[in-house]
């Protein structure tokens, strides 16, 4: 849906900061704005870039890597960490091809293609609004017949290159959790209703990557395999489980406006799926899946029971009967959770400076949880030594509490780089604070700035983060 408004206006009522925001019309961000922002402070670099790029590979620099790790350690706390009924893993990406014979990915993990005879461009079909006229050169029925085309990348393992030593990289992580069912609940000593977390590369050999870091060939995912016993309890288990990701999109400020939770019509489910439910984001392109929460029975775990031979069965105290437990899957993308998070804070804004200069200011209303710095620390001067002293010392006091950052020179300047950032406090040394100890602090999203005793700033940062 192009054209969505993506920016909010600023309260401007606040006039008793230091600076004033006046309100900007609503403005939409463009795809291209955040990916130019990513680029210009290090978050999202194209991989190989010096050689033109790959299609569907990108690499996560300095702020990229570490907010990516906070995407998923909020994910890994919140569904691990805080709960007894989750165990976490961590399987191998390449896996005995039989795997996916038995899950049906060779068979069937395929997505139909068209290639315009004219100007040789590839589409996926089922993305074409029209089938009969080009989208790229506007040729007339100019499109081959559709044709699968399996989304498996293919590797082969050991010094021979041949049909025998062929190998998949994983399309999803869940498979690892499956086949090892049997030894995750005997080592955790667990009994369904229990869960099994997993975060871990991906790979689709997507014909058509696309949309920055929506739609790539690698990517990681954070799934949670749900395993309950099945005693007609299992849809309850499921409407928990949408209930848990709602709270956890909304805990970390998604804005609620612009997520949804798509329930699948049955015509939309595989055959064996008894519920689904998408979780979608509203991109600047329109809605976008970012997890996929569905009830897959005792599908998978039987696939691999039939294939291998092996039973994957619990004894069920309840029956006293060995039962194949039913699963319930919440499987998210952590590149497109971290593309939503960039998305979803970013704003731009007018705001004045007590000179009454109207400036344009970014800022990235990031989470403080999920914010790649949450303070930075400034010397007023970098040539005033007891300055910078007294700022760097209280920056490796904060270190080990919050990710915090030490930086000097134009104070504009770095507020600047910092609301741009999405870092939540800036703390400023000055001559006061030589003084009488006291330190500016300045909150992103009001701009308001108050002075704090440095023995105080641990306790402020830490209610505030
Ligand atoms: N085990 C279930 C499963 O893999 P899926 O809907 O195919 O389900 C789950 O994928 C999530 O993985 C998606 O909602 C999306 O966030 C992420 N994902 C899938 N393909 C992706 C791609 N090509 N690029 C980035 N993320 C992708």
């Amino acid at each position: 849906m192009a054209g969505t408004p993506l920016s909010r206006g600023f309260p401007w009522h606040l006039s008793n900061y230091r600076t004033m925001a006046a309100p900007t019309a609503e403005r939409p961000v463009s795809m291209e704005e955040i990916a130019a922002l990513a680029k210009r402070r290090g978050f999202i670099f194209q991989s190989s870039e010096i050689y033109g790029g790959i299609g569907g590979f990108w690499d996560y620099g300095p702020l990229g890597a570490v907010m990516k790790r906070n995407v998923k350690n909020a994910w890994w706390h919140d569904t691990v960490e805080l709960r007894d009924d989750v165990v976490g893993f961590d399987s191998s990406i390449i896996m005995h091809p039989a795997t996916w014979e038995a899950s049906g990915h060779v068979a069937a993990f395929h997505d139909s293609m068209v290639d315009c005879r004219v100007c040789k461009h590839r589409f996926r079909y089922d993305h074409l609004k029209d089938t009969s006229r080009c989208p790229d050169c506007g040729s007339a029925n100019s499109f081959t017949e559709p044709r699968n085309f399996n989304l498996m990348l293919k590797t082969s393992v050991g010094p021979m290159e041949d049909t025998s030593s062929l190998a998949y990289l994983r399309p999803e992580t869940a498979q690892g959790i499956f086949v090892n069912f049997k030894n995750i609940y005997q080592t955790a000593r667990k009994r369904p209703p229990f869960g099994v977390a997993q975060i871990g590369k991906a790979f689709r050999n997507e014909i058509t990557p696309g949309n920055f870091t929506f739609r790539v060939r690698e990517f990681e995912q954070a799934e949670l395999e749900y395993f309950v016993p099945d005693d007609g309890h299992d849809m309850e288990a499921f409407h928990e489980w949408v209930e848990r990701r709602k709270a956890w999109y909304a805990n970390y400020g998604i804005k609620p406006e612009r997520l949804r939770f798509y329930e699948l019509k049955p015509e939309e489910r595989p055959h064996y799926a008894k519920a689904g439910v998408d979780v979608e984001y509203l991109f600047p392109w329109g809605w976008g899946e970012l997890e996929s929460i569905a009830h897959r029975g005792t599908y998978d775990l039987e696939a691999h029971m039939r294939a291998s031979g092996k039973d994957l069965r619990f004894f069920d105290e309840a029956t006293k009967r060995r039962e194949t437990p039913l699963l319930i899957e919440s499987s998210a993308g952590i590149d497109r959770t971290m593309l939503t998070f960039l998305v979803d804070a970013y704003e731009r804004e007018m705001s004045t400076d007590p000179n009454g200069k109207e400036t344009e200011r970014t800022v990235l209303r990031l989470h403080p949880k999920i914010a790649p710095v949450q303070a930075a620390v400034f010397s007023l001067a970098r040539n005033k030594p007891e300055l910078v002293g007294r700022a760097q010392a209280i920056e490796r006091a904060l270190r080990p509490h919050f990710r915090a950052q030490y930086d000097e020179g134009n104070i504009g300047q770095l507020y600047r780089r910092q609301d741009e950032i999405g870092t939540p406090f800036c703390i400023t040394v000055d001559y006061e604070t030589l003084e009488n100890g006291s330190v500016t602090v300045r909150e992103r999203d009001t701009m308001r700035q108050e002075r704090i005793a440095e023995n105080h700033l641990l306790q402020y940062l830490e209610e505030r983060t």
